[in-house]
This record gives structure tokens, sequence and C-alpha cells, in this order.
């Protein structure tokens, strides 16, 4: 399973990608806010800090940049998903899953330039962006459950679909807004391709109670040891 780092902010990426060795990055408009920067300055930086770790590639660390949400027509998401793949060959160009947006994710596929389709809360949403070839889907998981939802078959419908047409690991799953230990090992046993969550997720799965407890019941074992 892949892990991407939900965030715009570098010393984030920089200590997700050297502590857990993150496989990815995913960016929104709420991310690219919270950087305090402009959308230029914070995309043009995480292009830098790509090169800079020498992560070129789409494959080697891909990373999702959403186009402006205000954008509603096929042609003018083309262009702005055009303008956006220019900054860096690591970009997969982030569509929201309206019609139109199918189309241009579509049409971008053709030409080239990576699609992660996105805002996806449905299994039947999940299929389009697949047989139009996007790399990537986005089903969100933490808005839903956030509403009293439970996505153990939301997110098992999408993988068995996947299977069932041959669109598994072609269109990757991206299970996103992932905000507990829970919902992370909910998306693995499902079989979705990637996880993308925030920095805290990942600090928090990595903890558990009893191994701090464990690490005092060693330590103490440690300390008593006999010395010679
Ligand atoms: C995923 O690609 C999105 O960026 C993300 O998970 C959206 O949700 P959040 O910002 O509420 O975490």
């Amino acid at each position: 399973m892949k892990f991407f780092l939900d965030s715009a902010k570098i010393n984030e990426i920089d200590y997700a990608y050297n502590t857990f060795g993150i496989d990815g990055l995913t960016t929104n408009p709420r991310h690219i806010m919270e950087s305090g920067k402009t959308f230029i300055n914070a995309v043009t930086d995480i292009a830098k800090w790509v090169k800079d770790n020498k992560l070129e590639g789409v494959d080697r660390f891909p990373v999702s940049v959403e186009i402006n949400p205000y954008i509603e027509d096929t042609e003018e998401m083309i262009r702005a998903a055009e303008e956006i793949a220019k900054i860096s060959e690591n970009f997969v160009i982030k569509i929201p899953c309206i019609e139109s947006g199918i189309a241009a994710a579509r049409r971008l596929e053709q030409e080239g330039i990576r699609t992660n389709v996105t805002l996806v809360f449905s299994a039947a949403q999940a299929i389009l962006p697949a047989k139009n070839n996007s790399l990537f889907v986005s089903p969100f998981i933490g808005w839903k459950e956030a509403n009293g939802e439970d996505c153990r078959k939301y997110i098992s419908d999408i993988v068995e679909i996947y299977k069932n047409y041959g669109y598994y690991g072609k269109t990757q799953i991206i299970c996103a807004a992932v905000r507990t230990g829970r919902q992370v090992v909910d998306c693995a046993v499902a079989g979705a391709d990637i996880v993308t969550a925030g920095l805290a997720v990942f600090k928090d799965v990595m903890n558990h109670a009893y191994t701090t407890q464990g690490m005092g019941i060693f330590r103490n074992a440690w300390d008593n040891t006999a010395k010679e």
C-alpha cells in the first residue's frame, strides 16, 4: 500500500518523506491556502522540492494539484490543467467529479496529462474516471464518516468493480481525507492502492499505548539486569 501526504507545506512534506518514506503528495485548495503562499508560489516550491530530492517523474513521486474550483467549463478546465502541468512533470491534475470534469479528464489523459478525479463520494462516480484512464480516483472517506457513514462497503465496492473490469491498478484508488488508523486499515483490507492523509494521521497511526507501555516495561528490565 502506498501512503501519500495531504499537504502543501514544505516542512511537512520534507518531514513525512524523510521519516515515513511517503510515496507521493496530494494537495487541494485548502492545503494551498494553509501554506500561506500564493497558489503559484506554493506549487512552484513543491516542484523545486521534488527536484532537490531527485524525485522527478510521475511514477516516482506523483504530486496532485487541483485546478481553480470555480472553473466548470471543460475547455477552461483543460487550459487550467495544461498551465499547471507545465510546472512539473510530477504534477497530476485534480479535476472534480462533475460531468464537465469527466470530459476534461478524458481529454487530458488523451493528451498525456495525468489526472486525479477528485471529490468522489459514491462507487458509481468512481467508474467513469477508470473507463477514461485517469491515473487516480479519489473517493473521500473522512468527510462521509464525519457524517455518520461507514465507508467500508464504499471502498470495497470500488475495489471490486475495478477488479471486475480490469481497471484495478491502472486507475489507482486514493482513499482521501483519511483521518484515523481504523480508516487506514479499512482501506488496506479493501485493497485500495493508496491512502492520503495529513501528517498528524501518520504520526497517530505509528503510535499505540501498549508500545509506550512496553518500552517502560523493557526499560525497567534493562535497568534491573545484572551488570556484572
Ligand atoms: C485528497 O486528495 C484531498 O486533498 C483531501 O483528502 C481532502 O480532504 P481534507 O482536506 O479535508 O483532508
